[in-house]
């Protein structure tokens, strides 16, 4: 992996040009990058359904390269909102073919890794995607949504100096939700992005990400690092809806125990 990563290195720093703002945001994701893959790390290590061989080289590599899409984005469009440049997941697997960087890879390894970078940032997932592309996509959609929530918790707690960049330019209007954002908190399922117009409903929204996370070690690390008690502190709705939101992310971080055992 030691080859890999001084790939990763190199391509994203070619992107740094001396404009401060700019390089601040390549060192973000490159940032970004290294905790996904120690997250990613641990589920591998402690989840049976990850431990063969190939799944776990593909997972490893796919954490790598998931966001190797993000330079050329933040390059041309000057954003990370992919609704407003381009479907930076794609541009990633993409990048990966042209630039050679999974050559010397197994054929099955090597297509597990493009296939995941592809789908890591994808609102749901293809029907019927089963066995090692399944794992190996959830694994990276795990890690990379603990570590956004960890970055954005800094963004959205009470009193936070908001970075427009990160949080997608979206209002800070106090106390406004969408009804399609606090539809699917109460549905129990994964708000849009495209659905937002505020900071709330990102509040919101991020909640909803707990549906999907699936192993422990993704549940455990949000559990610990406390992001949701600022982004719950920061909500500025009406106080049924926080009570709301509160009561997914109880429910999910600290299941019953007859819960936990189902
Ligand atoms: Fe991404």
């Amino acid at each position: 992996m030691e080859k890999h990563r001084s790939a990763f290195l190199q391509y994203a720093r070619s992107f740094f040009n001396g404009d401060p703002e700019k390089d601040r945001y390549m060192q973000l994701k490159v940032d970004h990058t290294f905790r996904v893959c120690g997250q990613a790390d641990m589920s591998a290590a402690e989840e049976d359904e990850l431990r063969a061989p190939a799944v776990r080289r593909a997972v490893a590599l796919a954490a790598l390269y998931h966001d190797v899409g993000r330079f050329e984005q933040l390059k041309r469009w000057n954003t990370f909102s992919d609704a407003q440049s381009c479907n930076h997941g794609l541009l990633g697997a993409g990048i990966l073919k042209k630039q050679g960087f999974l050559d010397g890879e197994e054929r099955e390894i090597l297509q597990l890794t493009i296939a995941a970078v592809a789908l890591h940032n994808r609102f749901s997932l293809p029907a019927g995607l089963r066995g090692d592309l399944f794992l190996t996509v959830v694994a990276v959609r795990d890690a990379d949504k603990v570590d956004i929530l960890r970055i954005l918790a800094e963004q959205l707690g009470p009193g936070s100096a908001a970075d427009k960049t990160m949080l997608l330019h979206l209002k800070d209007a106090p106390g406004v939700c969408s009804p399609a954002i606090l539809k699917a908190l109460r549905e129990k399922r994964i708000a849009r992005y495209m659905d937002m117009r505020t900071l709330d409903d990102f509040r919101l929204l991020l909640c909803t990400w707990l549906f999907e996370l699936r192993f422990a070690a993704s549940l455990r690390v949000i559990r610990e690092n406390g992001c949701f008690n600022d982004i719950l502190d920061g909500f500025t709705g009406a106080r049924e809806v926080k009570a709301e939101a509160a009561a997914v992310v109880e429910s999910r971080l600290n299941p019953a125990p007859s819960a936990r055992s189902a």
